[in-house]
């Protein structure tokens, strides 16, 4: 079946198969910002998509699933054990996120990472074509690049990371870190959101695995950096992902979502502010900050519990690996807290959802909330806060927003504060819940100025073009 002329290959399909209570199975939509971001854009380009399905020990044929042909990579429940729950989510995940859990280093997990990065190069060696172009995505695939171009040296070969990629000195740690840097420079495009995380890893290239880099190219900001690996040429750069802004834009402003945040709204009583927040339920994404700020405001008054409803909808993520379930434990009694000391009869100051939301629902939350709190301690880009403002086309709403975040370098408009400063991030609140109108609206223009121009399809073209693969606009 050597027949895609473009594939993208990802630890996940985005599709998840779920098996209900009667044994049947049916396919949901998968979590996470890597399939939101990348599914649109190759829908309209029918390409293929090689991954996990997202449970252990199945085995599916490949299908074509509107016009998106799938081919499943099976696991089996060790290989999710070692290779996905641990060196991807207790090793890989915190060591690249400023270690702000402690990482893993297991070297049985190391194995399996190997075992299954070599599994999804044979696949996606199975599925190219002749000459074509393969997309790697993330974190979980880092040796991918380079056994595909082993099994396959006429492919054109991409890696995007959808993760920050750390500081030197916390990339060090890691044992089998010169393995991972040959894996990734088997690429000949190696991707980032930020210009300091291509920059992190041309340095690291250098120093670990030997690597030539070209007169400038460390330091260089706005184009890809050169690297000379061998005879081959490999580029680094950052490209910033984003959203399918115009398609959600466009949602935001059909009858029914308004509606929907209407009823949203009448539902939680008709509070003066809905404060919103929606993660997946991880340890990156300060949950417990933001509820503690929030307990200390209304502990000093300075946010009286019936002017307020906090919402937080917390995607289940991850629920097997450890830091998950103690994080879990942590915001579940806080949340309990807030409302055992602050709630009415009938009104909860803090609505907990541990839920999967769908499109349309979230884009009813997004306009039904007056304050959005995005307050990672560390992520790569955050699209939520970017979906936020796709949405607000009345331009109301105000943004609070973590500097460790991806998108705070875009969304300068926004009140940006350190995650890790309480009292700054309590002030952030205060003044996002008490903001002034024409302020407000000033601030999210701009910010929308910049969504709408930035979306997803311009950052998967400029990647592609870079890569060679798309002629230039
Ligand atoms: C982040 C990662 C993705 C991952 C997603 C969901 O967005 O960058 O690679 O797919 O989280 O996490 P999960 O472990 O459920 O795939």
């Amino acid at each position: 079946t050597a027949s895609a002329d473009f594939v993208v290959v990802a630890n996940r399909l985005p599709v998840d198969l779920e098996r209900t209570a009667d044994g049947s199975r049916r396919w949901t939509a998968s979590p996470g910002g890597l399939v939101s971001a990348l599914e649109p854009f190759l829908r309209s380009r029918k390409g293929a998509w090689v991954g996990w399905p997202g449970v252990p020990d199945v085995e599916v044929e490949e299908f074509d699933d509107d016009g998106l042909v799938l081919h499943p990579v099976s696991l089996t429940s060790d290989d999710v054990r070692d290779y996905y729950e641990g060196f991807s989510n207790a090793t890989l995940w915190p060591l690249y996120h400023d270690v702000v859990a402690r990482p893993v280093f297991d070297r049985s997990w190391w194995e399996s990472y190997v075992r299954v990065n070599r599994r999804f190069a044979e696949a996606s060696a199975k599925v190219a074509a002749e000459g074509a172009t393969v997309w790697i995505q993330d974190y979980q695939l880092q040796l991918v690049p380079a056994m595909l171009r082993e099994l396959r040296p006429d492919l054109r070969i991409g890696f995007f990371l959808h993760i920050p990629f750390p500081p030197v000195e916390l990339f060090m740690q890691m044992p089998w870190r010169t393995e991972i840097v040959r894996g990734l420079v088997g690429a000949d495009l190696v991707g980032f959101h930020r210009p300091g995380g291509a920059q992190n890893f041309l340095w690291l290239a250098r120093q670990l695995a030997g690597l030539e880099s070209s007169r400038g190219a460390v330091g260089i900001r706005t184009r890809p950096g050169l690297m000379q690996v061998g005879d081959r040429t490999v580029r680094v750069g950052a490209f910033p992902i984003s959203i399918d802004a115009i398609g959600l834009d466009k949602l935001a402003k059909t009858k029914g979502v308004a509606e929907r945040a209407a009823q949203l709204r009448h539902d939680l009583g008709n509070p003066k502010k809905v404060l919103l927040g929606v993660d997946r339920l991880d340890y990156t994404k300060g949950i417990d900050l933001r509820l503690q700020a929030l307990h200390e405001l209304l502990h000093e008054g300075r946010v009286r519990p019936e002017d307020v409803t906090f919402v937080q909808l917390a995607t289940p993520s991850r629920e097997r690996v450890e830091h998950y379930q103690r994080m879990r434990g942590d915001i579940e009694q806080m949340v309990g807290r807030i409302n055992g000391e602050f709630a009415r009869v009938g009104h909860p100051v803090v609505h907990y959802l541990h839920q999967s939301v769908n499109r349309t629902e979230l884009a009813a939350f997004f306009s039904a909330a007056d304050v959005m709190v995005v307050t990672p301690l560390r992520d790569g880009m955050n699209l939520v806060c970017k979906e936020y403002v796709a949405c607000r086309h009345d331009l109301g709403g105000s943004l609070v927003l973590s500097e460790f975040a991806g998108a705070a370098a875009e969304l300068t408009s926004a009140l940006l504060v350190n995650p890790h400063d309480l009292d700054g991030v309590k002030n952030a609140l205060e003044t996002a819940i008490t903001l002034d109108p024409a302020e407000g609206r000033r601030r999210m223009r701009a910010m929308r100025r910049q969504v709408l121009t930035h979306d997803v399809d311009r950052w998967a073209r400029s990647f592609l073009q870079a890569l060679g693969a798309e002629p230039a606009d």
